[in-house]
């Protein structure tokens, strides 16, 4: 087995987790069925911490290869909210506009005016915020590094920065659908935390709504 490293997030990393967060986005796998172009949605979901915040960025390295990522924010209220990136995109790419992505962007807006319309979603549950949880991180790894114990490094290493640094607790958002995902974050210590809500514009590829699931995990000794 061909030796896997984690290591700190250095600057000419970034291209490359940009490239993974597009190739495994979509509960693991490629997301260009829906959403056809890779640097507004690479920004959306890594702009703010490879760009602001890279000293809470891990990577996993094989062969001198990143393959795999753990972008994490030690303060929720400085991270960008990806729906005020894609916004930014609307000006500079137009991406409300161009086929491959106007779908989901146009389709959101509906789901939202909807949903709220109809009591689905409190529209407050759209963005998670909680003292307790100031902490949050998103990662993915590339297929062949996983189930390879990798994930779990790189989250016990997160983790212990927070502790180090006396952050008292960290959330996550995956799809309430990846199953695994979740199993995962559980047996490093994450809970469910209130019901999934609906996922605005987002589809499974047979058209079924999504739901988002945040999960909260207090850091005692912190
Ligand atoms: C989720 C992911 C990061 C986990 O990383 P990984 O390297 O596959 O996980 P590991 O092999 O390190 O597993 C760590 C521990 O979690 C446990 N675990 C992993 N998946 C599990 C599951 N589905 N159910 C229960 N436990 C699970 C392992 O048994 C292991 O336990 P141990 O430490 O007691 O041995 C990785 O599989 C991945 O990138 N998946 C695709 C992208 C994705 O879904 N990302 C999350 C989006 S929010």
């Amino acid at each position: 087995m061909t030796e896997i490293e984690v290591r700190d997030f250095e600057p000419g990393d970034r291209g490359a987790v940009r490239h993974i967060c597009y190739l495994t986005g979509y509960m693991g796998a490629p997301v260009d069925w829906y959403w056809r172009d890779e640097e507004s949605f690479a920004d959306m979901f890594c702009g703010y911490y490879t760009d602001r915040e890279p000293e809470s960025t891990l990577v996993a390295v094989t062969n001198g290869e990143v393959k795999g990522y753990l972008l994490g924010c030690r303060d929720s209220s400085r991270a960008w909210d990806p729906g005020a990136v894609a916004a930014r995109h609307v000006l500079r790419r137009g991406i409300a506009f161009r086929p491959g992505t106007a779908g989901i962007i146009w389709r959101s807006i509906a789901d939202i005016v909807v949903d709220t319309a109809r009591r689905r979603v409190d529209p407050r549950r759209y963005s998670f915020s909680d003292p307790d949880y100031p902490a949050h991180l998103h990662m993915n790894l590339l297929p062949e590094l996983r189930g390879t114990g990798t994930g779990g490094v790189l989250m016990r290493r997160w983790l212990d920065r927070l502790r180090s640094e006396s952050v008292r607790g960290c959330h996550l958002q995956t799809k309430a659908e990846n199953t695994n995902a979740i199993g995962f974050f559980e047996a490093m210590g994450f809970a469910r935390h209130r019901d999934p809500v609906l996922a605005p514009g987002e589809r499974t590829p047979d058209g079924e709504r999504t739901y988002i699931q945040t999960m909260v995990q207090l850091l005692p000794g912190s």
